[in-house]
């Protein structure tokens, strides 16, 4: 059924529909762990809804939330920017060849290697929320670029990201700014995280709103510098409608923005929810009698401590989706995850059709806070990814990658130059790539 690979990445028909790939995985390798199947185009439709939907909004990809090696290189051949938490995640792009301009350091709380790492490879935009921290980067890094993160939470369910972080809007910030000017530090910005998810999309004005006024407060105390908002993510990555009006509030907030203002965001969610989809495998069956009732517990080789620890952060309800239905009855069932702890339960009280031992469940959206949280408690390790990309968004992803089309405009290099030097850009590139977009 495939018909050809790119890298690690399959290339499947465009009619073949997810069901029967993740069938195929599971016969040519003789499956039995659970895995995702990552589909890449999702990535590049992502992307280029957010660029369009967003224009003056640069995202910088939260790569915490799924540091897939291929998600990584994908944004990086679309020329993304990025998002980091620590040293080990900026390594992970200088490796996969991301220049350190297109990298952020917005962690409020960072190790004194993690910061000197920052100096070494030249990422300069860094947040802070308090003055310890500014004295900790003046003594390691006085050239940095600092970006005060704020407390700013929209109340609205998911994660509240101020509890941890943030600088007070009260005296706190103004105390915080006057030290970094005694300090002679450079202050490019303010920054906000709303929460994860954050449904509210008139949050995302508030805060923005709130962030001019800081800049022209800064500018006001000789901070002529200061030019950069910084939206945070928490933009939910399967609802549409809820991203464009999102969108719709964020286009608003900065329609009279002052221009030297540079406006960016770190989404996480929003690139990789939809595109991971997490198959599991029933290795054991119980029937148990739950009061009057029969209930039919699954045993599947994915669980809290692999795959579904974000139920306990806000994790939308999972629903679990037989790989072959068979449309029958509808049964009282639990499933539970494959180690021996008895919190291990992915969900409870669901109905679903009977099913075996050697059957299989799907799970949609699994793309954020599972795998990057994913242990191997009890020895089972994480699941394994298996990219896949159907004909039509290989084109897409092609013609979205930087250089690729000025390079087939240059019609004095040979076929193979051209080749070579589209390689060069981008590791994905092979023969029968080149054969799809002549
Ligand atoms: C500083 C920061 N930026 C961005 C993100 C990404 O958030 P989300 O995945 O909700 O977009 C997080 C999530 O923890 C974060 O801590």
């Amino acid at each position: 059924m495939t018909t050809f690979k790119i890298g690690n990445i399959s290339v499947y028909d465009d009619n073949i529909i997810d069901m029967n790939i993740i069938k195929n995985i599971i016969q040519d390798n003789n499956q039995e762990d659970a895995f995702y199947i990552l589909d890449v185009e999702s990535i590049v439709r992502q992307h280029q809804k957010w660029c369009s939907a967003m224009p003056k909004v640069s995202p910088h990809y939260a790569i915490k939330c799924n540091p897939d090696q291929t998600v990584i290189e994908v944004l990086a051949s679309l020329n993304s920017k990025f998002d980091c938490a620590s040293k080990q995640e900026m390594q992970q792009l200088i490796q996969s060849g991301v220049s350190s301009d297109r990298i952020i350091y917005s962690h409020p709380a960072k190790p004194h290697s993690h910061i000197k790492y920052a100096k070494n490879i030249g990422v300069k935009t860094i947040m802070i929320d308090n003055t310890l921290e500014v004295l900790k980067l003046k003594e390691i890094y006085p050239d940095a670029k600092l970006v005060i993160r704020l407390s700013i939470d929209s109340g609205s369910y998911g994660i509240d990201m101020s509890k941890k972080f943030g600088c007070e809007i009260t005296t706190e910030i103004i105390t915080l700014m006057n030290f970094i000017k005694k300090e002679k530090m450079f202050l490019q910005g303010f920054s906000f995280h709303l929460g994860s998810p954050c449904l509210d999309s008139n949050a995302f004005n508030r805060g923005i709103e709130i962030c001019k006024n800081l800049i022209n407060t800064a500018r006001d105390m000789g901070f002529d510098e200061v030019n950069l908002i910084d939206i945070g993510g928490g933009i939910p990555g399967n609802d549409d409608n809820l991203f464009y009006k999102i969108a719709k509030a964020v286009n608003k907030a900065l329609e009279n923005l002052d221009p030297s203002i540079e406006v960016i965001s770190e989404p996480g969610r929003y690139y990789v929810d939809s595109a991971f989809t997490l198959v599991t495998y029933i290795q054991s069956k119980r029937i148990i009698v739950d009061g009057e009732i029969m209930k039919k517990c699954y045993y599947i080789n994915d669980g809290i401590f692999g795959s579904f620890l974000d139920k306990f952060m806000a994790a939308p309800l999972r629903v679990p989706i037989p790989l072959c239905n068979n449309g029958g009855e509808l049964f009282k069932s639990k499933i539970w995850g494959p180690t021996c702890h008895p919190d291990d339960c992915v969900i409870d009280d669901i109905m679903i059709q009977d099913l075996s031992i050697g059957d299989w469940i799907v799970w949609q959206n699994m793309g954020s806070y599972t795998l990057c949280t994913a242990s191997s408690f009890n020895g089972f390790p994480p699941p394994a990814v298996y990219p896949i990309i159907r004909k039509t968004g290989l084109k897409t992803l092609i013609n979205g990658i930087n250089g690729v089309r000025k390079l087939k405009l240059i019609d004095n290099y040979g076929k193979e130059e051209i080749l070579e030097k589209i390689k060069e850009k981008n590791p994905f590139i092979t023969h029968e790539i080149l054969k799809l977009i002549e």
